[in-house]
């Protein structure tokens, strides 16, 4: 198995604790079992997410140096919109605190255009998968959210490689199904994180964005993700091998009308986001008259100068390719040593994160006893990993039924950080849930001691069931 050497060397470090086993039980027993709940000063290596997460370089830092926090008209904003136009071509840049920001100010102003240009009544979106706080925004503002990933999403073990795909035939049926003219907008998720980090080709976000057209419905392209997706696209897409990163995004950029961006992820930011629009200016001042309440003035939108510095220098360091080929690589090395190990996972491997089927694991763990989360504890109390789980625990009940809904797929998310954790860390980790799996048949499952009424994976608390 072949470790891509880090394009980096190390010139600042932040030590991290190794815990005892009984220090790890201890804590975990006091987080209720849910590792949401647990003291980062407790997790050796902190897999939760790679949101925010990530290591600025030395050029960012510099960059965190020349901020203007003028309120209004930042030197900062302007070189945020040129590294916009670099990549995206679009003219029109809003910053936000982060993703969901650029959601609460983008998601109403779609809204109202459905119904006051296009006539609709009973707004909905598609999209090949709406991330969690893109659906409750959706949801908050009285609209639905439908996804129409491809099938072969939910088969882990099968390899395929564009598993973030839309299913282009049950996005015309729900087009029809609901008239387009209901369709607030079509999202595009780049890569798809909810299917596992898993790509989209150009050739689908093209055909997307041709139905899209065909029924005048705009298109956000959801884009946390956006350089990994490119890097896919290079590596797997017919007549794309020679295309640098650049052009690639650069193209996936005309299959949409407008970006929303959680910027803590790909551009190597620890708090950022923003909405760019590429030339519709009624949508753009909607957008923007949103903003001023909810995220801040127009050209800080709830950052200060300096974070939109190191946004601007983050997106040409996000998109290099060395990069893109070490950090791709790093999380595929993790995949394939889980494979070697017996360990099964989603197949290929996505671009931010490996993702483990743990109903495989622990087929005799109940979906209503969360067995994905069963596997976080052991994984946890074995090495002091924290991970998170992305199933029935996160998925939650039927709101009109009460009853626990059923997950499409019980899985662990070993989420990695960019720039952060070594190959050696990889190892650790992967020799870590090896060992957890092969005794998984002494697990057990878990009940609730505190269930909150919504979102309750994050602060839920569970005991062990006897
Ligand atoms: N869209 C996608 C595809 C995401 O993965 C996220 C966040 C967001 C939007 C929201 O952005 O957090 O900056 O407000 N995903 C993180 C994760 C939290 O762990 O996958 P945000």
């Amino acid at each position: 198995m072949k470790r891509i050497p880090e394009p980096f060397r190390i010139k600042m470090v932040e030590p991290i604790k190794m815990t005892t086993r009984e220090e790890r039980v201890k804590a975990l027993e006091e987080a209720g079992y849910n590792p949401f709940l647990l003291k980062s000063d407790d997790v050796y290596i902190d897999l939760l997410t790679d949101s925010g997460t990530g290591a600025m370089s030395d050029y960012q830092w510099a960059g965190m140096m020349m901020g203007d926090e003028a309120y209004a008209g930042s030197r900062n904003y302007f070189n945020l919109q040129k590294s916009v136009d670099h990549f995206f071509r679009y003219k029109y840049v809003v910053p936000t605190h982060q993703g969901r920001g650029a959601e609460q100010i983008l998601f109403p102003a779609l809204i109202n255009r459905m119904r006051d240009v296009r006539g609709g009544d009973k707004p909905v979106f598609i999209s090949n998968f709406h991330f969690d706080t893109t659906a409750a925004h959706v949801e908050m503002n009285g609209a639905k959210a439908i996804n129409v990933v491809t099938e072969k999403a939910f088969d882990t073990t099968t390899y395929d490689d564009w598993k973030g795909d839309f299913d282009l035939q049950k996005l015309e049926d729900e087009i029809a199904k609901h008239g387009a003219k209901n369709v607030a907008a079509i999202i595009t998720t780049v890569t798809c994180n909810s299917s596992g980090g898993q790509p989209i080709s150009l050739a689908n976000m093209r055909a997307v964005y041709e139905i899209a057209q065909k029924n005048d419905i705009p298109v956000v392209i959801d884009s946390a993700r956006y350089c990994e997706n490119a890097y896919f696209i290079k590596q797997r897409e017919k007549g794309y091998e020679n295309h640098s990163i650049t052009d690639i995004i650069r193209e996936m950029y005309t299959y949409g009308d407008m970006l929303t961006m959680s910027a803590k992820k790909d551009p190597l930011v620890n708090i950022g986001g923003m909405c760019a629009i590429r030339e519709k200016e009624e949508l753009f001042r909607a957008v923007r008259t949103l903003c001023v309440p909810m995220e801040g003035f127009v050209t800080y939108g709830g950052l200060a100068g300096r974070d939109m510095e190191a946004l601007a220098r983050g997106m040409h360091e996000g998109a290099d390719e060395d990069f893109l080929h070490y950090r791709i690589s790093q999380v595929k090395y993790l995949g394939d040593r889980l494979m070697e190990g017996g360990v099964p996972i989603q197949y290929p491997t996505g671009g931010h994160a490996v993702f483990v089927d743990a109903r495989k694991i622990l087929p005799h763990i109940p979906g209503d006893q969360f067995p994905a989360q069963a596997l976080c504890n052991a994984l946890y109390l074995e090495a002091g990993v924290r991970p998170v789980e992305i199933g029935s625990f996160l998925l939650g009940r039927d709101p009109e039924t009460g009853k626990q809904k059923e997950a499409p797929l019980e899985l662990v998310r070993l989420t990695i950080p960019r720039r952060v954790y070594t190959n050696d860390h990889m190892d650790y980790i992967a020799d870590a849930l090896i060992d957890v799996a092969k005794n998984a048949d002494k697990l057990k499952g878990f009940e609730f001691e505190y269930e909150p009424p919504v979102l309750r994976h994050f602060t839920a608390r569970l005991k062990p069931i006897k």
